[in-house]
């Protein structure tokens, strides 16, 4: 008789008053936008300097600070980011398969998904099939204001964007609670 030994979790969350979080957002991504680097398909702010990558990640904290209070009540652990930044595609641009693994979970918020002509993360199952011993990837229902939590370790990539509208993800990178101040506010008992 088959019995599962381990399951993969993950989270998913509506952002609440989607078109005005946006705008902040939007707001956001101007002062610390994202651009592109040498060797990178995509854009990112990703290598921002350490005093904007603080306030761009305490611009986050502000922003999202609902579904990650949800969440680190739900999961009982105290977390905080340890790093926050955007990821854009456009026309042509991909980013290739990777994972977050310095972290515990990585949160993904779609800021621009077309429902349409774009597509949302792709997750590698970390196994291969058991029937067919084939590699196995996953999309999850996703549209644009949703906040997708995942073990950090879990591969994924972002597929070519074949749109002239560009995508927009930001990504927070969550570990064990550590420095006084930056930790995510207990809920929980
Ligand atoms: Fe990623």
């Amino acid at each position: 008789m088959k019995e599962i030994m381990f399951s993969i979790p993950y989270w998913k969350f509506a952002l609440t008053d989607w078109e005005e979080k946006k705008k902040k957002i939007q707001v956001l991504l101007e002062q610390y936008p994202c651009i592109k680097h040498e060797g990178q398909n995509f854009l990112t702010n990703r290598r921002l300097p350490r005093g904007s990558a603080t306030l761009f990640l305490k611009g986050c904290l502000d922003l999202f600070a609902e579904p990650l209070h949800e969440f680190t009540n739900e999961i009982k652990t105290n977390l905080e980011i340890s790093k926050a930044f955007a990821t854009a595609y456009d026309k042509g641009q991909e980013q290739i398969l990777h994972n977050h693994g310095k972290s515990l979970f990585s949160a993904m918020i779609y800021v621009d998904l077309d429902p349409i002509d774009h597509s949302p993360t792709v997750y590698k199952q970390p196994f291969n099939q058991f029937d067919s011993a084939n590699v196995c990837f996953l999309k999850l229902k996703t549209q644009e204001g949703d906040m997708i939590i995942v073990p950090s370790a879990i591969e994924h990539f972002s597929p070519v964007n074949s749109s002239s509208k560009r995508k927009t993800v930001i990504a927070l990178d969550l570990i064990f609670a550590k420095n006084v101040g930056n930790e995510m506010k207990k809920h929980y008992d």
